[in-house]
């Protein structure tokens, strides 16, 4: 699918030969010097209730002599807010899916002044909204009908804003969907060392690159609790570092961290059988990272960040690790298996002491982690935990702006009690309740050198039911998150540098946001 952005009024857009033209309509209207005889037509179709009022409430018309569209969509977008810009955009989309349209014009030009940051915010979210409308995913289904849009057109108002907006849209089109691919494919086809073969495929493009380590070089880090996982599983692990170097040699990275579980059967504390199948997602943390890459591979931004992926299998098998193995961390810390199905948290604890050696800016782990996160928060926003409070809020701030929302949740230390064990220095598992906020406590004990933030994605990575599918969150949150610190970054540097960041030998602290750590 191929996005093309051009400004144009109104009544130049409804010329442009195409199968459907969508027409986003603030409450405020169209402008009066751009709408032409669209208007008249339009005041008619409202004083008869034909468009009803309401965010996502749409008009289909056919072959209107105002318009060389077949089809067009007028989709009212309230106040033009990208939520409801969103939502009018997959209604729209939702009314042209009896006979799918391979071309497309989009009108985004009524909403908010031109070269207005709204207009080019919502142009942003109707093209995201077009993209996840018309996703289809065939790797594995040769007879679906694949995706029939191949051509959209963008029609704004103009203005830098606008052009900056869609190019970030088009990146992250790219990395949602990469995301959704991998996310989607079933565990047979998306075993360890297929994702790290998508790593390295992305290790190709402009300022990346990629190493895999195998069994051999994890066993000689020392990771054992990522070890343990792996172990009842025929399929070797791969432990992935993706490189991106945006910005300058000495700029400490962002490192983000994605759990690979490419099937999740729980080991031998076995899971039961009803939704199984959906464990093929429990890489949802890994394919948000991969997606993130390839939006940085397309977008290019001035900053440093390094990708982490442990992959495992977690399998019951004659050779699994069963529960009360005590295994030993990478970071020296034993850990009692209790619960073999808290799996995630052991190939993260290991890959956050891997991460310290990057010295990084700021350290984002990515999991479908807890189903007790799913309880907390359902489908709608991720848990986001850190105990960095400028990290939280930039993190929260970029998951509101990309409409890929997390919330904060607790990390008081009293939730750790039940991590406590009479056999290793600590368990995997704490008792039932509160169980996303210990896996979270969990993974601190292992990031106490880092400034550290965790997404548990376990809601929010796909769907269930009939529109069973990855969704490919939080590649949106990510990237934007990516893209305001590459801005930060820009902006501390352009002024004199602070005298304070040249002191701090570790270059960690100096260049990071958020609380500075004493000793
Ligand atoms: N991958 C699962 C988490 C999960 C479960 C995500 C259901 C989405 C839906 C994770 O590895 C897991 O099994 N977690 C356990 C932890 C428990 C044993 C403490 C859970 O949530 O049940
Ligand atoms: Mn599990
Ligand atoms: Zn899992």
């Amino acid at each position: 699918m191929n996005f093309e952005l051009k400004t144009l009024t109104l009544s130049q857009a409804a010329q442009v030969a195409a199968d459907a033209f969508v027409v986003l309509l603030p409450d405020s209207g169209l402008s009066a010097a751009d709408a032409g005889p669209f208007q008249q037509w339009l005041d008619g179709a409202i004083a008869h209730k034909d468009l009803e009022d309401g965010a996502g409430k749409c008009l289909l018309a056919y072959q209107l002599p105002i318009s060389r569209a077949r089809r067009v969509v007028v989709a009212r977008v309230g106040d033009g807010k990208p939520a409801n810009v969103r939502k009018a955009t997959a209604a729209a989309l939702g009314l042209l899916k009896g006979n799918k349209p391979n071309t497309l014009t989009l009108y985004s030009g009524a909403v908010g002044g031109a070269g207005s940051a709204e207009n080019a915010a919502a142009t942003r979210a109707a093209m995201l909204a077009v993209a996840d409308s018309t996703y289809v995913f065939t790797t594995t289904k040769p007879g679906a009908t694949p995706r029939s849009l191949n051509k959209v057109l963008v029609a704004g108002a103009g203005g830098t804003g606008l052009k900056a907006a869609f190019d970030e849209a088009v990146g992250m089109v790219r990395g949602i969907e990469l995301a959704k691919e991998w996310a989607n494919r079933p565990a047979n086809h998306a075993t360890p060392t297929l994702l790290a073969k998508a790593a390295q495929q992305l290790g190709k493009r402009p300022r990346m690159s990629v190493e895999v380590l195998g069994p051999r070089e994890v066993a000689k880090l020392g990771m054992g609790a990522f070890m343990a996982v792996a172990q009842g599983s025929e399929e070797p692990l791969r432990f992935i570092v993706m490189k991106y170097q945006g910005g300058a040699k000495n700029v400490a990275p962002v490192v983000l961290v994605g759990k690979g579980i490419t099937f999740d059967t729980g080991g031998i504390s076995l899971k039961p059988a009803p939704e199984m199948d959906e464990m093929k997602f429990d890489m949802g943390g890994a394919a948000s990272v991969l997606g993130t890459f390839a939006a940085l591979a397309d977008l290019q931004p001035a900053i440093n960040v390094v990708g982490l992926i442990p992959a495992a299998e977690n399998m019951p098998d004659g050779r699994a690790v069963k529960p009360g193995d005590v295994v030993t961390s990478m970071s020296g810390q034993t850990i009692e298996i209790l619960n073999t199905d808290a799996e995630g948290r052991l190939i993260l604890c290991d890959t956050l002491t891997y991460a310290e050696r990057f010295k990084p800016r700021a350290v984002i782990d990515i999991a479908t982690l807890t189903g007790a996160c799913v309880i907390a928060l359902g489908s709608v926003r991720a848990g986001l935990f850190s105990d960095e409070e400028a990290l939280a809020q930039q993190l929260q701030a970029a998951g509101d702006v990309a409409l890929d929302p997390c919330w904060r949740m607790p990390l008081d230390d009293e939730y750790a009690e039940g991590l406590k064990s009479n056999f290793a220095d600590m368990g995997n598992v704490a008792g039932r309740q509160a169980g996303a906020v210990t896996a979270a406590k969990f993974l601190q004990k292992f990031a106490q050198k880092l400034p550290w933030a965790h997404l548990d994605i376990a809601g929010v990575a796909w769907k269930s039911g009939a529109a069973k599918g990855a969704t490919g969150r939080p590649v949106g949150l990510l990237t934007q998150y990516l893209l305001d610190e590459a801005r930060r970054l820009a902006q501390a540097s352009t002024p004199a540098k602070p005298a304070k960041a040249a002191k701090s030998a570790k270059t960690a602290s100096a260049a990071r946001p958020g609380k500075s750590r004493a000793a």
